[in-house]
């Protein structure tokens, strides 16, 4: 049987850790595309080079040319600019709304069979539109965000609680944004819910909104951290089991920017949900029970969704 191709589109900061990652895990050959002249077949090389010590089968080509990913599974996507510091996600949108257009036209020419998983900010806008030019159906194009918001969560919580972050999961919904909703009652260690935690007296709920204020600002610590471009390793990682979901049918839960048909009372829009990843891409968009807070938290993040689609429409006729 053959190998899985998949196709990175950008080959920068999170496109090359990606790379890693997949042909590490030996997910299947590994094609880095980006406009930048002989960066991607560098890493590429790099990359293969590294194969014989760590021991792992994977084909590695770096191209400018979109006929290379034909074929493809699996598509990530990191094109585009990522913030600098001071910046938000939201003034990455006219550079980022062009960049979809050329991706989303090679996709659709070239691998319209993938599962494509979005990267690139501002997340909800930037899925939506790139869904839209690609022409794929909806439950084959998703959004990563959920997965790296909820892991910055579960990373604190785990340092508050002193416990090891495999047991501990957690929920975080909404945009990809300062709007994102952690829900402390989804969240648990080993199954005790956040708030029988903070009852049992392992932690205050002062603490827990500190801890919700950080993940929500979590991405731009790092920029601020790096002063240079933004997270890559937890991004990357949190694609990388998104994408081993779908190849493997392993039907995983996880909190991405699907699009919404009417559940949570939001029609054709994306925004980050539980969904239940497998062999069709979005098997299922889970519905769960909000409390009135995060009801209330969600319809913010929607509206702030909303409004940048209102920006899209206005950058690109095609759009509207
Ligand atoms: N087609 C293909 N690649 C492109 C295009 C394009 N039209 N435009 C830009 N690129 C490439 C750049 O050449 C660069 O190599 O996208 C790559 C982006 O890499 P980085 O600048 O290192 O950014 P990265 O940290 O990987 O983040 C990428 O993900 O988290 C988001 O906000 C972040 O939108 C940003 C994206």
């Amino acid at each position: 049987m053959a190998r899985n191709k998949i196709a990175l589109i950008g080959a920068g900061m999170i496109g090359g850790t990606l790379a890693h990652l997949a042909a590490a895990k030996e997910m299947g050959d590994v094609v880095l595309f980006d406009i930048a002249e002989g960066m991607p077949s560098g890493k590429a090389l790099d990359l293969a080079q590294a194969a014989p010590v760590e021991g792992f089968d994977a084909k590695l080509k770096g191209t400018k040319d979109y006929a290379d990913i034909a074929g493809a599974d699996v598509v990530i996507v990191t094109a585009g600019v990522p913030r600098k510091p001071g910046m938000s996600r939201d003034d990455l949108l006219g550079i980022n709304l062009k960049v979809m257009k050329a991706v989303g036209e090679g996709i659709k020419a070239h691998a319209p069979n993938a599962f494509v998983i979005c990267i690139t900010n501002p997340l909800d806008a930037m899925v939506w539109a790139l869904r839209e030019f690609s022409g794929l159906s909806h439950n084959m194009v998703v959004g990563m965000a959920g997965v790296l918001d909820s892991a910055r969560f579960r990373h604190f919580l785990a340092e508050e609680f002193d416990v090891s972050v495999k047991d501990v999961t957690a929920f975080v919904l909404g945009g990809h944004g300062d709007t994102m909703v952690p829900v402390l009652e989804y969240s648990t260690v080993a199954g005790i819910p956040v708030p029988d935690l903070i009852k049992m007296g392992w932690s205050t709920q002062e603490k827990m909104d500190a801890i919700v204020a950080r993940t929500r600002s979590g991405g731009g610590e790092i920029v601020q951290l790096l002063g240079n471009g933004s997270a890559y390793y937890a991004p990357a990682t949190s694609a990388i089991a998104m994408a081993e979901s779908y190849l493997k049918d392993q039907k995983r839960l996880f909190p991405c920017a699907a699009h919404l048909t009417g559940q949570y009372g939001v029609d054709d829009l994306y925004v980050g949900v539980p969904i239940v990843i497998g062999a069709k891409g979005v098997d299922r968009i889970v519905e769960i029970e909000l409390n009135e807070a995060a009801k209330a938290g969600f319809q913010i993040s929607v509206d702030a969704v909303k409004e940048l689609l209102v920006a899209c429409k206005a950058l690109d006729e095609s759009l509207a």
